[in-house]
Order: C-alpha cells, then structure tokens, then sequence
C-alpha cells in the first residue's frame, strides 16, 4: 500500500491498546507466549513505520498494573521478553533517533526488565525523532491516583493553594507530563473497552478498533487508522459550524 497519507493530517501522538495476542497463539494451537513473541514482532514494525512517517510519539500498552494477575509463567515470559527486545531493538532504535521512555510503576517490574529497560531509556535520551513510550506496570486510575496525591501532599505543606489546582497542574503530575495527549487511540482484537489507559489523556482522542489481532497489526492496517483519523473532525465540544469558522 502507498503511504500517501498527507502529512498535515498526521496525528501527533497514536496511542495503541495492543490486544489479542493469546487469541493468535490459541488460533494456532500454540501457548500464549508465543503471541506475545510474535506481538513484539508488531512492536518492531509498528515503531519503524511510525518513526518513518513522522508520527512524533507512540505509545504502546504493554503490560497492565491488573496483568501482574495472570498466571505467574506468562507474567514471567513477558518481563523476560522485554528484556529481550531491549537487546534487540537497541540498534534499531539508536540508529532511528527514537526516545525510548516508559510510564507507570516501573519500580513494581523485576530488576532484570528495569536494568536493561532503563539502560537503553538512558541511552536513547537524546535522540528527537520520536518518542516511543511504554506503559508498563501502568494503570490509569493509580497514575491518576499518585499524582493525587503528590498535589495534596503539597497542600497539606502550605505550598500549594488548593484552587491552584488546575487542570494543566493535574496533567503535569501525570506520568505523561512531557507528552501531548493521544490525538488518535488504536485498539485491536475488536474488544470495546478502555481497560485502565490513559484515563486522563483520553478526553478528546479518537478512537479506531479494528477486529485485527496485534501480531496481524502489520504497516498497511496501520496505515488504515490513520487514514480514517485523517477524515475525522475533532470538535473538543464544540459544534461542526464552529470548528470550520475557526479554520477559514
Ligand atoms: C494483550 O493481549 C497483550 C498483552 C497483555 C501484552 C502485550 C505485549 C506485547 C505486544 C509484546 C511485548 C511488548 C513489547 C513492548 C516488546 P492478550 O494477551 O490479552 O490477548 P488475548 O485477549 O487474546 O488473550
């Protein structure tokens, strides 16, 4: 497919649910982890291509606060897997000018995933073409949670006035807080759910699911969502009449 996308139209920030990779695997007689295997396979291609359209930042859903929950072997084989695709992916990211960064309890991930997690965090910190972040260990109600609190620890101080909290000082004790919101959420596997993202950021993002399963997640479905993005009109409440006054 030719990627005749216009550029103008290009959403700064595409945030990703990726699902259905156990689907793949059961689809195919085969353990979950090795959906998981073949989902860091749509990881790889899914960041080059956006890095090679000019998308800005990514953000990719990658392991939930609630999956610490599912059977300790699979918990164990994705923690290990990102550390595998750290290795992996080092060159590739380097060589592309990608920022890697990761957002959520990234202090409840093993030793083993962080080391190797920050190190190349560390040494991607400069590059500037994209931002690829990692929601790891991440829940939207505990970001929402701990930035909560960090603001009434300050009130409690005398530091902060409690009607100084404004809806610019809540998005800056986000973990997102260096990063615009989402302008487009991609789901795949068809489910219709928000499942804990982004909560906050979420506000005026459009949505695209597709029935597609993520390790079948390939450039052209991609390329796909952010055609249907492009024909979209955000109105953040306004009315359709509005929002083309504004444009002429
Ligand atoms: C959801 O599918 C997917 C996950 C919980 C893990 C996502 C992980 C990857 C795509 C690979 C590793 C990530 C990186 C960044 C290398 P599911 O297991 O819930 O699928 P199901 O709903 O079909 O069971």
């Amino acid at each position: 497919m030719e990627n005749d996308i216009a550029i103008e139209n290009l959403p700064t920030h595409v945030a990703i649910i990726m699902d259905g990779n156990g689907r793949w695997a059961k689809s195919r007689g085969e353990k979950r982890l090795l959906g998981h295997k073949a989902g860091a396979l749509a990881v790889r291609e899914i960041t080059t291509y956006a890095r090679e359209i000019g998308i800005k930042y990514l953000t990719l859903y990658a392991f939930s606060q609630q999956n610490f929950g599912r059977p300790a072997d699979e918990v164990k084989g994705l923690m290990q897997l990102l550390v595998e695709y750290v290795k992996g992916e080092w060159n590739t990211i380097m060589d592309n000018g990608i920022r890697l960064t990761a957002i959520g309890d990234i202090e409840a991930l093993p030793l083993v995933t962080r080391t190797a997690l920050n190190s190349l965090i560390k040494a991607s910190a400069k590059n500037s073409a994209m931002t690829l972040c990692l929601a790891l260990a991440y829940g939207g109600r505990e970001e929402i949670t701990v930035a909560m609190q960090k603001l009434a620890k300050k009130v409690a101080a005398g530091e902060l006035a409690p009607e100084k909290i404004t809806k610019e000082l809540i998005s800056e004790n986000l973990y997102t807080a260096a990063m615009p919101d989402p302008d487009l959420i991609i789901r795949t596997s068809g489910e219709m759910r928000i499942s804990n993202f982004l909560l906050w950021q979420l506000a005026y993002s459009e949505f695209y699911i597709t029935d597609t399963l993520w390790p079948d997640f390939h450039r052209e479905e991609f390329l796909k969502a952010l055609k249907a993005y492009a024909g979209r009109e955000r109105r953040f409440g306004l009315t359709s009449a509005q929002i083309s006054a504004e444009n002429t």
